[in-house]
C-alpha cells in the first residue's frame, strides 16, 4: 500500500500505554498513512521526541513555542486528515472536552475539522469517574470516536476496565473511520446528488442551493470501500471523478426514471439529491417574453423516497434533510414516513452548508441512534453514514 491513505496526526498522552503507540505508529505507516507524531509534554517522561522523530521521520513539537516560524498549530491541523489520539489519558480528555489549548496537541484538535479517534487509557477508577463519563460522552455528541478501554491488569496489581485496546483493534478502528477497509466489497450502492431543475421555458428553471459536494463525498467514500458505485447525478460537476458509473439527469421526473430502473439492483441507496418540491405544469416550448413572465402555475413533485420506500425489499434506505429548527422531531418524522433506515439532517439555519466543504447536523437511525455532528468534512460524514449502513446491511 502506498502512502496515499491520509496525513494523520498520532497524539500522544502522558500514560504509560504510550510505548504501545511506538508500535502503534509502525502499523499505520504498513496501512499507508503518513504520520506526525504530537506527544503531550508530560507524555515526553514515557517516549522521548527523538523516538517519533526517528519513527516517523518528521520533525515532533509538543509546544507551540517549537518551529514558531512555522505557525505548527494551524500548518499541522490544516494538512491532517485524520486525528488519532492514543493513549488519551482523563486529563487530556477533559482538555479537550473543555477546548483547552495548552499544548500544541489540544491547539491542533481544536484548530481541525478532521475525523477524531480517541483511544483512552487510564486507571478503570478515572475512567468511571463521572467526570471522565461526562467528557467522554461530550467528545462523541461532537462525532469523536471514543474507544472503549479493555477489561484486565493495570501497571500496577489492579485489574478493571482502562487497559489500552489490542494495537490491531485499535487500526481496525481507525481504517473504518477513515474508509480505508473493503467492507462494502460485493455491494451495490446507488447515490443520487446535486439539485433537480425543473424547466419552466428553454432558459429558465426552478432549481436549488444543492451543490453536489456531499455526494461525490459519499461516491468516493463508498468506492474506496469497495462498492459498486451508480451516481445519478443532478446538475453537479462530476470531472473529477474518473471511473464511477453516472447518469446525468436534470428533473425529478428523469431522476425518477432513473432510480426506478437501478433501485432493484441495488444494496443501499443514498438519496443525497434535493429534489425540487414542485415542478411547472406546463414546459413553455419558446421562451416566455419577459412582460408575460409574470406567474408560475406550479405542481408538486412526488416523491421519489418515499416511492422506493414503499417498495424496498432488502435494499437499506438514507435520506438526506435540511432543516433550520425542530431538526430531531422532524427528521424522526421522514423517517418513518419516508421508510427508511437512516437520515441525515443538515442543520442549515445560518444558511451556510451550501457549497461549504463540511456539515454541521444530526444522524438518525430506525435502530434509534442519534449522532450530532458539528463543522465535520463531507468526507468524514460519508464515512460515517456508510459506517451505520453496513451494519444495517449485515
Ligand atoms: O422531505 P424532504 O425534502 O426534506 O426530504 C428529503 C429527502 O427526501 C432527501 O433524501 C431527498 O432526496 C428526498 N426527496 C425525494 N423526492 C422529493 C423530495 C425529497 O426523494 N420530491
Amino acid at each position: 500500500m502506498s502512502a496515499t491513505s491520509g496525513e494523520v496526526v498520532l497524539g500522544v498522552g502522558a500514560g504509560i500505554a504510550a510505548y504501545k503507540s511506538a508500535d502503534l505508529l509502525r502499523r499505520l505507516q504498513d496501512r499507508g498513512y503518513a504520520v506526525t507524531v504530537v506527544p503531550t509534554p508530560s507524555s515526553l517522561n514515557f517516549v522521548g521526541a527523538a523516538t517519533w522523530q526517528a519513527l516517523s521521520g518528521r520533525p515532533v513539537a509538543s509546544t507551540i513555542w517549537e518551529n514558531t516560524e512555522k505557525v505548527s498549530h494551524i500548518s499541522i491541523a490544516q494538512q491532517a486528515d485524520y486525528f488519532l489520539i492514543a493513549p488519551a489519558t482523563a486529563d487530556l480528555i477533559a482538555r479537550i472536552a473543555a477546548g483547552r489549548a495548552d499544548d500544541l496537541l489540544t491547539n491542533l484538535v481544536l484548530a481541525s475539522n478532521a475525523a477524531m479517534l480517541v483511544v483512552p487509557a487510564m486507571h478503570p477508577q478515572m475512567w468511571s469517574n463521572p467526570a471522565t463519563v461526562a467528557n467522554v460522552a461530550t467528545l462523541r455528541s461532537r462525532g469523536y470516536i471514543v474507544m472503549e478501554p479493555e477489561y484486565g491488569r493495570l501497571t500496577g496489581d489492579d485489574f478493571g476496565q482502562g487497559r489500552f485496546p489490542e494495537i490491531a483493534k485499535i487500526v481496525s478502528q481507525f481504517d473504518a473511520m477513515t474508509g480505508n477497509v473493503a467492507d462494502f466489497t460485493g455491494k451495490r450502492v446507488l447515490i443520487s446528488g446535486g439539485g433537480t431543475r425543473e424547466a419552466i421555458d428553454p432558459v429558465r428553471f426552478i432549481g436549488n442551493r444543492s451543490s453536489g459536494k456531499q455526494a461525490l463525498a459519499l461516491v468516493r467514500a463508498a468506492a474506496k470501500r469497495g462498492a459498486q458505485v451508480h451516481l445519478v447525478a443532478a446538475n453537479m460537476d462530476t470531472s473529477q471523478l474518473g471511473a464511477i458509473s453516472t447518469t446525468h439527469v436534470e428533473s425529478a421526473a428523469q431522476m425518477r426514471a432513473v432510480l426506478a430502473e437501478e433501485f432493484a439492483s441495488c444494496d443501499l441507496l443514498i438519496m443525497c439529491a434535493a429534489v425540487a418540491d414542485a415542478r411547472p405544469v406546463t414546459t413553455r416550448i419558446e421562451k416566455i417574453k419577459k412582460r408575460l413572465l409574470t406567474s408560475i402555475e406550479l405542481e408538486p413533485n412526488p416523491d421519489l423516497l418515499a416511492e422506493l420506500g414503499a417498495r424496498k425489499e432488502h435494499q437499506i434506505l438514507v435520506g438526506f434533510a435540511a432543516e433550520t429548527s425542530d431538526l430531531i422531531d422532524s427528521a424522526r418524522g421522514k423517517l418513518v414516513a419516508k421508510g427508511l433506515d437512516i437520515i441525515y439532517v443538515n442543520d442549515v439555519s445560518n444558511g451556510a452548508i451550501f457549497g461549504k466543504d463540511t456539515t454541521s447536523g444530526i444522524i438518525l437511525t430506525r435502530t434509534g441512534a442519534e449522532i450530532a455532528l458539528k463543522e465535520v468534512s463531507k468526507d468524514a460524514l460519508a464515512n460515517v453514514l456508510l459506517d451505520y449502513a453496513i451494519r444495517q446491511l449485515g
